[in-house]
């Protein structure tokens, strides 16, 4: 049957500036050539469907239509004029290029790698409001790692015992403290009195340790009620909130952003559900597009992984993301695509997920000082408790500063020395 997918292949286009251009790993689906298969995923993601039309001329369905441009081994890229896109639409943007495709019986497997995106789209979000210098001039820190802990256990303290947990962890040393992804306002917890209770302790413990101190309370909810729950923490005087980016959607994480302008709060994304779409190297998105696609809407700070902790994620994989969601211009490197952000800036990276003082060292050496390094179980499995937690991974960023290795600084830090007893070191 002619589906007419072949006329999506045009290897001898070049791609324009205002093209938004997609990598994507492929394989055709049974009986199905590479050509055929990369067409389908061209037709299908633009102007195209299964069979002929009679409603639209070739001529023009093929003209405003996505172009395949190259085929190598199992990688295809396509290019798409911008016009098919609405600006500022993430999730229109995302129904064509990551919608249907994936579900074609043309395609075995396919898995979005990397997206380069023209001014006109990027320049239609926002990007964050702070960025990693906004964040820093914030907590008054300009050179080593941020470090912060997740209240422990996810869930099952009340808003008074997760505040004095969180008061423990700042007077430790820590910089920030955070609701885990799954905490926002169960009955043992609700979010309003959670939020106050902690706040409070927030400036108990500036006052005491003369060094300020962020609370990333989790906004994670439907939409109008995020807004809501934003709004209080501005009202709190709180000046961080958190978000689940995948949990919450595009189209809500656009609205919270958008608020932000007004209630002027550090946007922390958590990236909890990602791996449904990112884990698998054959079929899904890559956390590259989703990192993109937060630092786009405009997000402070994202998880992205830690290589060494309890989430999958290569060395390699996190490095590039890394560079794509802190630096200006992104080169060309293995399949990612090379990006000129413009006006967008720079997107703190978080590192977090089974992470303990033992891991700092080996985190600076792989991701460099503009990170943030969160530990739970790190700071709250500490056999001195959480306050000591706390301080043995400020030691450990200290010692990491200085470069002195922490078995040697852990010989005048007693809370050091426990953590490496404890849980070791890793070395990279
Ligand atoms: C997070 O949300 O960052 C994680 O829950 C970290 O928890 P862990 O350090 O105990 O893995
Ligand atoms: C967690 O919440 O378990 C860890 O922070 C994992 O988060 P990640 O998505 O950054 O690995
Ligand atoms: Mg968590």
């Amino acid at each position: 049957m002619k589906s007419g997918y072949l006329r999506y292949i045009n290897f001898s286009y070049k791609p324009t500036k205002d093209d938004l251009i997609c990598v994507f790993k492929f394989k055709p689906g049974k009986g199905v050539s590479k050509k055929e298969a990369a067409g389908a995923i061209a037709s299908e993601s633009s102007t195209g469907t299964w069979t002929k039309l009679t409603t639209i001329t070739e001529k023009r369905q093929t003209k405003i239509g996505a172009k395949v441009f190259e085929i190598k081994g199992n990688y295809v890229k396509i290019a798409y004029p911008s016009i098919l896109f609405e600006p500022g639409n993430m999730p229109q943007i995302l129904s064509s290029i990551a919608g249907n495709v994936f579900g074609m019986k043309e395609i075995e497997t396919l898995r979005l790698v990397d997206v380069k995106w023209p001014e006109k789209i990027k320049n239609s979000f926002k990007g964050p409001q702070f960025g990693v210098n906004g964040v820093r001039k914030l907590l008054r820190v300009k050179k080593r790692p941020l470090c912060g802990t997740i209240v422990k256990p996810k869930l099952g303290l009340t808003s008074k015992q997760h505040a004095r947990v969180a008061y423990e962890s700042w007077v430790g040393g820590l910089d920030i403290v955070k609701d885990d992804e799954n905490l926002t306002s169960q009955s043992f917890n609700k979010f309003k009195k959670r939020a106050e209770e902690t706040i409070k302790m927030k400036w108990k413990a500036e006052k005491e340790t003369g060094e300020k101190k962020v609370y990333m309370c989790n906004v994670t909810a439907e939409t109008k009620e995020m807004l809501k729950r934003a709004r209080f923490l501005k009202e709190l005087g709180n000046e961080y909130a958190m978000v689940d980016i995948l949990t919450v959607g595009f189209s809500g994480l656009q609205t919270l952003r958008d608020e932000m302008d007004d209630l002027k709060l550090v946007l922390h994304g958590h990236r909890a559900m990602h791996a449904a779409l990112t884990r698998n190297k054959e079929h899904g998105i890559s956390m590259l597009v989703l990192a993109e696609i937060a630092r786009l809407i405009g997000v402070d700070q994202l998880h992205i992984g830690t290589a060494v902790g309890k989430m999958h994620g290569s060395k390699r994989e996190i490095i590039s993301i890394v560079e794509d969601i802190e630096n200006k211009f992104v080169t060309k490197k293995g399949h990612r695509l090379s990006e000129d952000w413009g006006k967008i800036k720079p997107v703190f990276a978080v590192c977090s997920g089974g992470l303990y003082p033992g891991t700092v060292p080996a985190l600076v050496k792989m991701f460099g000082k503009d990170i943030i390094i969160q530990a739970g179980g790190g700071v709250h499995g500490h056999p001195l408790g959480t306050r000591a937690g706390a301080k043995a991974m400020r030691q450990a960023i200290e010692a990491t500063m200085n470069n002195i290795s922490l078995n040697d600084y852990a010989k005048t830090h007693k809370e050091l020395n426990i953590a490496i007893k404890k849980w070791g070191v890793v070395h990279v």
